[in-house]
């Protein structure tokens, strides 16, 4: 008979190895964390389907790309997302709360000039005095534009 294990004296000097399955658990949770960082890092690299549509909806229109570029030459996208709100409310939120309501080209125009503050809450939207009148009318004509992206 074999009697080399039981005759071994006592080793104090190391734990009780850990069982396989707690490092088994450990990988899982180590790859299940990477996929979900690399799910959230994917999905905020992807353009919203709002955001599709409205820039399929630009490159067919010659005036709204005037107004996005006019936009993207001034500091919106500082504080405007598309369709999410950020310091000041989304495009889209702002299309839809102003959807066939007649004057407001000229009322959202007026407001990218010389401010706003009140509409949407307390914080203050800066005036834009050094944008011209007619491109602040291309620029508002841009942003009501995004009103069907929010149905599509
Ligand atoms: C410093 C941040 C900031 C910048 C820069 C900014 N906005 Fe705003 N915007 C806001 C805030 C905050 C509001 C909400 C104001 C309110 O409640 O009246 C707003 C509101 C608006 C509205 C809706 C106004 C209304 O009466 O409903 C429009 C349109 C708009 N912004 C367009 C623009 C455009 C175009 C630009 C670039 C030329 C721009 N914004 C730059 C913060 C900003």
């Amino acid at each position: 008979m074999d009697t080399t294990v039981s005759t071994l004296p006592p080793d104090d000097d190391h734990d009780a190895p850990r069982p396989r399955w707690v490092g088994v658990l450990i990988v899982v949770m180590m790859v299940l964390i990477t996929l979900g960082v690399v799910n959230v890092g994917w999905r905020i690299l992807q353009n919203s389907p709002a955001e599709e549509a409205q820039a399929q909806r630009v490159s067919a229109d010659p005036e709204l790309q005037r107004g996005l570029a006019l936009a993207q030459a001034s500091d919106c996208a500082r504080c405007h997302m598309v369709d999410r709100k950020a310091v000041g409310p989304g495009y889209v939120a702002i299309a839809e709360r102003y959807a066939g309501q007649a004057d407001a080209v000229s009322l959202l125009a007026g407001k990218i000039r010389s401010g706003s503050v009140g509409t949407w809450g307390t914080v203050i939207m800066p005036r834009h005095p050094q944008i011209s009148d007619a491109d602040a009318t291309l620029i508002a004509r841009w942003v009501l534009s995004h009103a069907e992206a929010g149905k599509s």
